[in-house]
């Protein structure tokens, strides 16, 4: 046989080449944008560890979903930094709990922009744990209740997905009959399936001012060495009810995202997380990477991992890019 008869160069030529024979594409419907809703009027304060992110009073945030909803994307993921914490988390299930106002305000505004709301309590506890603490630990079933309770009223508010990150056992199954419960039959649950005790999560803490007061999350989170326990997480949560999976991080844990996708048929997200989109801003700053490239190429390598969906810090600008 003459040397070489393939040449795997032939399709890569020229961009109308490439093009047609790209396997994965990104699309603005894909991208999920995070936001910090805030206390107060006018507020817009920039997140020291993430630049270009901001915590955002209501009206601010509704300006920032008029973006996100004339982009198209995908919808929009709420944090809430409440007016003051405490041990129970009540700022969590409050009626006019920020971010039952900032789901308010949005759905009032944009009712066609999917809005998710992110359900845990460490953004509302004194402590910064995700749960009611007993002996310096989180007690898992006196947590579910809260949990339950910050669901429903996130789908009263008009939630239109509810996204418990907690790492709760039981939670989405608890979750799933406190919703039916209250007529919220059709409020679908996408479960933080698979989530980890991540260092990545640095940035977010200083933008939800969420950090634990004490010891680490490492009860609650799983840890980054199990592969094999993470399949059994995401089958755990489908078999209580989850609509949606979700892997995070998601660079760190590509693995796991090909694992997921090839195993389960529920719609699958994955998410780069605070710290994901910190490295690359910074080495971008540092002009040690090229930004636009190293957004595209890193949002790419997770849908090519399996993710349906990513949530994203770079979700406007990405569209930008495609555009
Ligand atoms: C709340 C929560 C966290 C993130 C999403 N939901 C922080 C944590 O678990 O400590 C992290 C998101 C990010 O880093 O972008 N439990």
């Amino acid at each position: 046989m003459p040397f070489p008869v393939h040449r795997m160069r032939r399709l890569r030529g020229s961009e109308a080449m490439r093009s047609l024979v790209r396997e994965t594409r990104l699309a603005p419907s894909q991208f999920i944008l995070p936001l910090f809703a805030c206390p107060g009027e006018g507020v817009r304060k920039e997140i020291a560890a993430m630049p270009g992110n901001f915590q955002l009073s209501v009206d601010e945030l509704v300006r920032e979903c008029e973006k996100a909803h004339s982009a198209g994307i995908g919808g929009v993921l709420l944090f809430g930094i409440p007016e003051s914490k405490d041990e129970i988390a009540s700022g969590a299930y409050a009626e006019d709990g920020i971010v039952q106002r900032a789901v308010h305000a949005v759905k009032l505004m944009f009712p066609n922009l999917l809005v998710i709301t992110d359900v845990c309590n460490c953004e509302y506890t004194s402590h910064g744990h995700c749960g009611i603490v007993r002996n310096q630990d989180v007690d898992n079933d006196a947590t579910l209740d809260l949990l339950c309770r910050t669901a429903v009223s996130h789908a009263k508010a008009g939630a239109d997905i509810v996204a418990p990150s907690d790492m709760m056992d039981g939670r989405v199954a608890a979750i799933r009959a406190a919703l039916d419960r209250r007529s919220f039959q059709n409020t679908p649950i996408l479960a933080y399936a698979a989530k980890f005790a991540s260092v990545f999560y640095g940035p977010f803490r200083e933008a939800a001012e969420s950090a634990p007061q004490f010891g680490d999350r490492r009860t609650y989170q799983m840890d980054p060495a199990n592969g094999r326990e993470a399949m059994r997480e995401i089958e755990l949560d489908l078999e209580e009810g989850a609509d949606l999976i979700m892997v995070k991080p998601a660079m760190p844990y590509l693995d796991l995202i090909r694992q997921a996708r090839d195993r389960f048929d529920a719609p699958l997200g994955a998410y780069q997380v605070s710290g994901e989109f910190s490295m690359i801003a910074a080495a971008a700053q540092n002009g040690w990477l090229d930004r636009d490239r190293a957004i595209l190429e890193s949002l790419t390598s997770i849908r090519r991992a399996g993710a349906d969906f990513i949530l994203t810090y770079f979700a406007l600008e990405a569209t930008r890019l495609l555009s």
